[in-house]
């Protein structure tokens, strides 16, 4: 059963979490000390410049997690964020790199994952799709991926619009024999533990980790989630095509009128800029951002996000317990 393949990477976390690949954001330093900490670190293929800079980035992982099994440790699986759609020109390439260096688990996103799932099974990796509703669930599960990501409202990055219940309870539907990763405005361990109550495997954090001393994102982008808001999270297909969370001082900053913005349709590019530029000079994050106030070392959230789990999962044993003595 796919799902049972999800559990045995799990056996190997300290928290059922993964930190989210994130374009200009992640990278092996941060993917490293996630999993140092026990919880699954990703970045995506796309955030290298090149190949031959991914290729390096894929030294770096297995040296890296080399030196953590030499120190002692047992670290989290690690994954690649790859997109899987006929207009990234460098998918081929990254997936003989990501095949080549037997990466454990592989987040596909975008377009249809098809082929590549039967591949990524073939080094015995790990394969999990990103879906916004039950229909890219449907498809993602034909195409035999071990799990779906299901984004909900309120995600970071390209984000899904539906409330996570919902979406949580329609991706069930479908059957319990693959894992759901939720994604969506989590910053904390109990979130993470929400999220299992609600009937996902993993939870997938990624805002809380920009604001992290590894992650590249721009001094500024990290400043500017310490001071914002839900409120201060604007949903747009204008910007890039695709609905994604853009920070609202950001878009500001970059000259976009948000009641033009408003008023344009979905695809109509409000930002003029090539896509790079668009993601470098105006900044992403998910509705959670009101709950970060600080840019600590990814080793010390990871161990914070581990003890609030915990604390959460036992508070909750006691709270049962109560009632069962009621
Ligand atoms: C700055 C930023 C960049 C992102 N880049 C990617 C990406 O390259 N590939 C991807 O699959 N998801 C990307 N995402 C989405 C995340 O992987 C994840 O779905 C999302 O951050 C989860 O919601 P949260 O930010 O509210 O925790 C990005 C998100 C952010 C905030």
């Amino acid at each position: 059963m796919p799902r049972t393949e999800v559990h045995k990477l799990m056996e190997r976390m300290a928290i059922p979490a993964i930190a989210a690949p994130m374009f200009l954001v992640s990278n092996p330093a941060l993917t490293l000390a996630c999993c140092g900490e026990g919880l699954m670190g990703s970045f995506p293929a796309h955030g290298t410049r090149s190949r031959e800079e991914f290729q390096a980035w894929l030294d770096e992982m297995v040296e890296g997690m080399k030196r953590l099994e030499d120190a002692g440790k047992q670290p989290a699986p690690w994954a690649v964020n790859l997109v899987v759609h006929a207009s990234n020109p460098r998918y081929q390439g990254d997936l003989e790199l990501v095949e080549k260096y037997k990466v454990p688990v592989v987040l596909t996103s975008k377009g249809a994952p098809g082929d590549a799932i039967k591949r990524i099974h073939g080094w015995g990796a790990v394969a999990l799709h990103d879906i916004a509703n039950r229909r890219h669930a449907e498809k993602a599960l034909e195409a035999g991926v071990d799990g779906v990501i299901a984004v909900a409202g309120g995600a970071g990055g390209h984000t899904g619009t539906i409330n996570p219940f919902a979406l949580m309870n329609e991706v069930r539907q479908l059957g319990d024999s693959f894992a759901v990763v939720l994604a969506g405005g989590q910053t904390t361990g109990r979130d993470v533990f929400a999220a299992e109550a609600m009937g996902a495997d993993l939870a997938y954090i990624g805002t809380r980790f920009i604001a992290t001393e590894e992650a590249m994102a721009a001094q500024a982008h990290k400043d500017m989630i310490l001071g914002t808001r839900a409120t201060d999270v604007f949903l747009t297909a204008s910007i890039d095509g695709a609905p994604a969370n853009w920070l609202t001082p950001s878009l500001l900053a970059a000259g976009i009128d948000l009641d033009v913005l408003r008023t344009t349709l979905p695809g109509k590019i409000v930002g003029a800029q090539e896509n790079k530029k668009r993601w470098k000079d105006i900044y992403t994050a998910g509705h959670g951002v009101g709950n970060i106030d600080d840019v600590p070392a990814a080793a010390d959230l990871v161990r914070r996000l581990v003890s609030q789990y915990r604390e959460a999962k036992s508070e909750m044993a006691h709270r049962l317990a109560g009632r069962a003595a009621a």
